[in-house]
């Protein structure tokens, strides 16, 4: 009784979306070392996830960055294992490539500027924080040391620089 009060609160008083769910992931360097630090806010829109990713003390060029199958960053990074692959097809990149075309955590590359920032936003549509299919929750996000060329079998992109699990904050 209290959600159908909430869905006609929402309907009456226009809330566009009553129940988004949100994360972040903190990114952190994988070596001993290195101070490559981010972060990352993920929130579900009407249009998909809305990603915001940021990273500092990178060296300048294009990285690849992906989410990976498991929420775990230990050995390097490579206890994230491979791409998260739902689908089971080839690399690619999701925003112009779909499900079809591209693993579910296919992101392409985050340009870092000379002063070792970058910034990524995008919104994916069908990609979820939470529930059955395409989610990205609990898993990780990972930036690699060399740009994401697109090929494969996972972009060329190196090792792994830094690396954050996707937690759930709430709505
Ligand atoms: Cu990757
Ligand atoms: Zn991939």
């Amino acid at each position: 009784m209290k959600r159908v009060i909430a869905v006609v609160g929402c309907v009456l008083f226009g809330v566009p979306w009553a129940w988004a769910e949100s994360g972040k992931a903190v990114i952190q360097a994988t070596a001993e070392g290195s101070s490559v630090s981010g972060d990352a806010a993920l929130t579900e829109t009407p249009d998909g996830l809305k990603m915001t990713v940021r990273v500092s003390n990178v060296p300048p060029g294009k990285h690849g960055l992906h989410i990976h199958q498991f929420g775990n960053c230990a050995d390097q990074g490579n206890a994230a294992g491979g791409h998260y692959n739902p689908h089971g097809v080839a690399h690619g990149f999701l925003p112009s490539d779909g499900f079809a075309g591209a693993h579910a955590g296919d992101f392409g590359n985050i340009e870092v500027g000379a002063d070792g920032t970058g910034m990524l936003e995008l919104t994916l549509p069908d990609l979820r924080l939470g529930g059955a299919s395409n989610t990205v929750g609990g898993r990780a996000i990972v930036l690699h040391e060399k740009e994401d060329d697109f090929g494969q079998p996972t972009g060329n992109a190196g090792g792994r620089i830094g690396c954050g699990v996707i937690t759930i904050t709430g709505s």
